[in-house]
């Protein structure tokens, strides 16, 4: 943060204003995203929540470029991200390592296609924080779910981009090894200083990363936005805490009205 010019920093990494987005399938018109506005400050940790179909991994698609808007404008580091793919590294909701090459070609994808020479040193250097060596020749099946998270993840991170949008990342993971990989996410967030949108089905998961969370209604708007009070690092025992519970509360009582509803 402390290079950048008082401009600069004030840029939001990403930022979405009324944004819409529609599909149609077979005649049937779907609106995925109603009037989205969301920013994330450079440096930040920022988490979505909401019921599955709500339209968190079609707003990240929209971020990545992947996707277009049917309306609004979307930003990242001030210029805008509609139909840019590369300005942001993304990580999507299902694992996506290709089956045939092995964890340090995974890894190496982004390197790969930017033609970079020193790509697998690069990726080799990277796999001990990784928690992946002795695995850089292990094919996919050869790993564990959690080990396939983090080879992804590798990969998101040598696309070298400041800003990361993970969708689910954990979603699949036992409790056991989820709990682990969000303190480690956190090192590795705190190590490199990156920006980081977070898209969860957990409240918990999301309150322990972040520094904000949003929640998304079944419509597909932004219903609610809460700071989490809590310092750095993170630790285990902050979940008991009273900024943590109250937070908990408020955000598993907006949930629940839209799962209820
Ligand atoms: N390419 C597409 N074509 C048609 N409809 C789509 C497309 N992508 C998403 N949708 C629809 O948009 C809505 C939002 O889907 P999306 O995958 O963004 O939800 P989500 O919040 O990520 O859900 P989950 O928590 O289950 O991952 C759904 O109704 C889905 O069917
Ligand atoms: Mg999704």
């Amino acid at each position: 943060m402390s290079a950048l010019s008082g401009n600069a920093a004030a840029t939001p990494a990403v930022a979405l204003r009324g944004v819409h987005a529609t599909y149609t399938e077979r005649g049937l018109r779907v609106e995925a995203l109603h009037d989205v506005n969301l920013t994330v400050a450079r440096g930040e940790f920022v988490s979505v929540i909401g019921p599955s179909g709500c339209g968190k991994s079609t707003m990240l698609n929209l971020i990545a470029g992947i996707d277009r808007p049917s309306a609004g404008e979307i930003a990242v580091d001030g210029r805008s991200a509609i139909g840019h793919t590369g300005l942001v590294a993304h990580m999507p909701q299902r694992d996506l390592l290709l089956p045939w090459r092995t964890t340090l070609q995974n890894a190496v994808l982004g390197p790969e296609l930017r033609g970079e020479p020193d790509r697998e040193a690069r990726a080799l250097a990277q796999l001990d924080r990784f928690g992946l060596e002795g695995f850089a020749d292990a094919y996919p099946h050869m790993l564990s779910g959690g080990m396939r998270q983090r080879a992804a993840m590798l990969r998101t991170i040598l696309l070298d981009r400041d800003t990361l949008l993970l969708d689910e990342p954990f979603g699949a993971l036992d409790a056991l090894t989820r709990g682990e990989m969000q303190e480690w996410l956190l090192g590795i967030w705190t190590e490199l200083a990156r920006t980081v949108l977070f898209v969860t089905h957990d409240v918990e998961e999301a309150i322990f990363l972040s520094d904000r969370v949003y929640v998304m209604s079944r419509r597909g708007t932004m219903k609610l936005e809460v700071a989490i009070d809590l310092p750095r690092p993170r630790e285990r025992e902050m979940t008991t805490s009273p900024s943590f519970v109250e937070a908990k509360r408020t955000l598993l009582r907006s949930l629940l009205a839209e799962t209820q509803r």
